[in-house]
C-alpha cells in the first residue's frame, strides 16, 4: 500500500446500529484485507438539534401535507393570487434571479469581435499603452507557444473534434476578444503525469494544479493514484460483477451514515445523478411538484435544477429564488408546491451570482466575500422553515463536501439537512454521486401501494471499483492524521490568503483574493477591461488554471509552505508583469461603469447592425441593457 494513504482500518463486528450523534462503528467480513482491527469512532458533526429532534425526519414521517388550512389554501384563488406575488418578491432582482429572461437575452447577445487594430484600446487607452499592449500580447504568445509546442498542437486537435474542448476553449475571456485569444495565446490544457500538487504537459513543463480536477483533487494528486491502486486491487479478482455488491459496500455506507449523520444511501454515477435522485424522492414522498434553487447556483446540468442560459429549454416546476432573503423564507412559509429546496454552499462565497469566470469579466467588479457566521446563520433559518412546511432541506456537497470538515458542510456550519449529495472526490479518484438521506426520504415504494414507486436505477451504480477506492478514501478520513488536518484546515487557508494579499499591497499590485478554506477567488481593484489576461500571465508564469479562471482556485491541501510560497511568487511576478505591460492602466474617467456603458454601446451597436441584417425588433437593444 502506498505511504500517502494513511487509512483508518475496517472493523468486523456484528452490524452496528448508526445513529446521528453517535459513535459509530464500521463492520466487514473477515474474509477482506484489513477486516478485524479496532472500531473507527464517527464525531457527532452537528451543533444545532436535527429535525429528527424537532419532530420530523425519522423513518415513519409523513411528509405530505394535510388538514384544513392546507385545503383552504389550495382552492382560495385569493390566497393563490398572494402566493404568486410572493413568489415574485422572493426573485433575486438580478438577471441570475430571472432566469427565463436571463435565456431570452443571452440568445439575442450578438457576437461582435475586436481585432489586432482595436482591441488593445478598447477602454480608451492611449497610444504608447495600446503599443505595448500589442507588443506584450504577441511575446506572451510567442512565450506560450515556443514552451509548449507538443501541448499547443495536440489542444488544436482536440478542439478540432472534442465538442467539450471547444466549449471551455471558447469560453476562457469575455466574448469579444475570443478570436484575437483563441490560437494566440494557447493554454494547451493537456496532461501526462501529475505529482504533488503539480501537474506535467505534454512538453515536459511542469504547472501548479490550481484547477484542481474540478474539486475532485483534495488530498492531492498522489494520494488519488494510491487510491486508485489500491481500490483497483482489492476489486480484481470480482472484476466487472454489477448487479451483487461488492461486500466493501458495507463499510462505505457506515461510514457515510456516520459522516452525513443519515439513515441510508444510494449510490451513482456523478454529482449531477445524486442530484436529480435526491430531488426526484423528495417530490415523491412530499407529493408536491417545485424545486427551489437560489440564483446563480450550480447543481449539475440536468434540465429539471440548471435554469437560464446554458440549458436550451426553460425549466419547468423550478423556483429560482433570492438567497439569504426573508422574502425566500416567507414564501416558503406560504406555497403549498414546494417539495424540495437546493443548496449548493460555495455560493457563500457570492450569494446569488454564478460563479465568477473569467469570460464574464467585463470590469473589475467581481464580487466575492464569505461570512460564515452570517451563512451559517441563514441556513439555520431555512432549516426552521423547511421543518415547520414539511419541506425537504437538500445540501448539495458535491463540491464543497468533505473539503471544510469531515462531515462536510453540515458539520462545518452546523445545521443538518433531510438529504445530503456527495461526489467528487468521494470517489477516491473514479467517477461517483452519493445519496444520503432520511430513511423516510429514501424509501423507493409504498407499502401500501405496491404499484406506487420511485425508480432509480443505473447499470453502473455501486460498481466494485469506485466502491473499493471510495472505500481508502473515507478510511483515510477517519484516520487521526486527517482529523488534525480538519482541525487546522481553516486557520492555514485563510493565513495563506492573508499572506498572498499583503504581498499584493506591499507590491502595489491591483489584486486581492478572497478564500473559503482553499476556493478562493481572485479580485481586482483597479478598473479594467483586460483582467481576463491575468489568467495568460499565471500560465507563463507555471499555474494552471481551470478553464473559469482566476474567478476560482482549487488548492489541494497537500501543497507544502514550500510549495505555496512558490505559487505566490508566481501570481507576484504574473500581476508585476501584466502591470508593467499596461493592461491595468487607468485615468479619471475609466470607472467600472464607464466599462460596461461602453460595452453595451458595443453590444447594442452590434445587435443594431445584425438586426438591420435579421430584421431583429427594436426592443430587444433595450432589453439587453439588463445584461450589463
Ligand atoms: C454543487 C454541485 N452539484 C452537482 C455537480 C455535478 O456533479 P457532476 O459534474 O459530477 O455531475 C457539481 C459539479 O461541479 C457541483 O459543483
Amino acid at each position: 500500500m502506498n505511504a500517502t494513504i494513511e487509512a483508518a482500518p475496517r472493523q468486523h463486528t456484528s452490524p452496528c446500529h448508526v445513529h446521528r450523534m453517535t459513535s459509530v462503528s464500521t463492520s466487514l467480513p473477515e474474509s477482506l484485507p484489513n477486516a478485524g482491527r479496532p472500531p473507527v469512532t464517527g464525531q457527532p458533526p452537528h451543533a444545532i438539534p436535527l429535525a429528527a429532534e424537532a419532530g420530523q425526519g425519522n423513518s415513519t414521517t409523513n411528509w405530505k401535507r394535510s388538514g384544513w388550512r392546507y385545503l383552504a389554501r389550495r382552492v382560495n384563488p385569493l390566497y393563490w393570487l398572494y402566493a404568486r406575488i410572493m413568489l415574485s418578491r422572493a426573485k433575486h432582482r438580478s438577471l441570475a434571479g430571472h432566469t427565463r429572461l436571463a435565456q431570452r437575452l443571452a440568445r439575442l447577445l450578438p457576437n461582435y469581435q475586436f481585432g489586432a487594430i482595436d482591441a488593445f484600446a478598447a477602454d480608451g487607452a492611449p497610444a504608447d499603452v495600446e503599443q505595448c499592449r500589442h507588443l506584450a500580447f504577441r511575446r506572451l504568445g510567442k512565450e506560450l507557444q515556443q514552451r509548449s509546442p507538443a501541448s499547443s498542437a495536440m489542444a488544436a486537435r482536440l478542439r478540432a473534434h472534442v465538442s467539450d474542448a471547444q466549449f471551455v476553449d471558447s469560453y476562457r475571456v469575455p466574448f469579444p476578444f475570443r478570436d484575437l485569444v483563441r490560437d494566440a495565446l494557447p493554454i494547451a490544457a493537456i496532461a501526462d503525469a501529475s505529482q504533488a500538487s503539480q501537474i506535467r504537459d505534454l512538453d515536459g513543463n511542469w504547472f501548479h494544479d490550481l484547477g484542481g480536477s474540478y474539486g475532485v483533487n483534495l488530498f492531492g494528486s498522489d494520494f488519488y493514484k494510491a487510491c486508485l491502486n489500491a481500490g483497483m486491487a482489492e476489486a480484481r479478482s470480482l472484476g466487472l460483477v454489477l448487479g451483487p455488491y461488492h461486500p466493501v459496500v458495507i463499510d462505505n455506507v457506515d461510514r457515510l451514515r456516520a459522516i452525513s449523520g443519515l439513515d441510508e444511501i444510494s449510490f451513482h454515477m456523478s454529482g449531477t445523478e445524486a442530484v436529480m435522485q435526491a430531488v426526484r424522492v423528495a417530490r415523491y414522498h412530499t407529493g408536491r411538484s417545485h424545486v427551489v434553487r437560489f440564483a446563480g447556483a450550480y447543481h449539475g446540468w440536468w434540465d429539471g435544477v440548471q435554469a437560464g442560459p446554458g440549458n436550451p429549454r426553460p425549466s419547468h416546476e423550478v423556483y429560482t429564488l433570492a438567497e439569504m432573503s426573508d422574502r425566500t423564507l416567507r414564501l416558503l412559509e406560504v406555497r403549498e408546491d414546494i417539495a424540495c429546496v437546493l443548496v449548493n454552499p460555495i455560493q457563500a462565497m457570492h450569494p446569488n451570482r454564478p460563479p465568477p469566470s473569467d469570460a464574464t469579466l467585463i470590469a473589475s467588479d467581481r464580487r466575492c466575500a464569505f461570512d460564515r457566521a452570517s451563512y451559517a446563520a441563514w441556513l439555520c433559518r431555512l432549516r426552521q422553515v423547511c421543518t415547520d412546511r414539511k419541506i425537504v432541506l437538500i445540501f448539495d456537497e458535491v463540491f464543497l463536501g468533505f473539503r471544510l470538515a469531515r462531515g462536510g458542510v453540515q458539520e462545518y456550519f452546523g445545521v443538518s439537512a433531510d438529504l445530503v449529495t456527495y461526489g467528487k472526490s468521494l470517489g477516491g479518484g473514479l467517477p461517483v454521486g452519493v445519496l444520503a438521506g432520511k430513511a423516510s426520504l429514501m424509501r423507493r415504494f409504498n407499502e401500501q401501494h405496491p404499484g406506487d414507486v420511485c425508480f432509480a436505477r443505473g447499470t453502473f451504480n455501486a460498481h466494485p471499483h469506485v466502491m473499493t477506492c471510495m472505500n481508502w478514501f473515507l478510511r483515510h478520513l477517519d484516520s487521526p492524521t486527517v482529523n488534525t488536518h480538519y482541525q487546522k484546515v481553516d486557520g492555514v487557508w485563510n493565513r495563506r490568503a492573508a499572506l498572498l494579499n499583503r504581498r499584493f499591497q506591499e507590491e502595489r499590485l491591483p489584486l486581492r483574493v478572497v478564500n473559503m478554506t482553499s476556493v478562493w477567488s481572485v479580485l481586482f481593484t483597479v478598473p479594467s477591461r483586460y483582467n481576463w489576461m491575468l489568467q495568460f500571465y499565471l500560465r507563463a508564469e507555471g499555474i494552471s488554471l481551470a478553464w473559469i479562471g482566476t474567478g476560482r482556485l482549487i488548492f489541494s491541501h497537500d501543497i507544502s509552505e514550500h510549495a505555496m510560497q512558490a505559487i505566490m511568487e508566481c501570481f507576484v511576478r504574473a500581476a508585476r508583469r501584466m502591470q508593467d505591460d499596461g493592461w491595468w492602466w487607468t485615468d479619471s474617467v475609466l470607472t467600472n461603469k464607464a466599462i460596461k456603458r461602453q460595452v453595451l454601446r458595443e453590444v447594442v451597436g452590434a445587435l443594431r447592425r445584425s438586426g438591420s441584417n435579421r430584421g431583429m425588433p427594436a426592443h430587444a437593444s433595450s432589453d439587453l441593457s439588463i445584461l450589463l
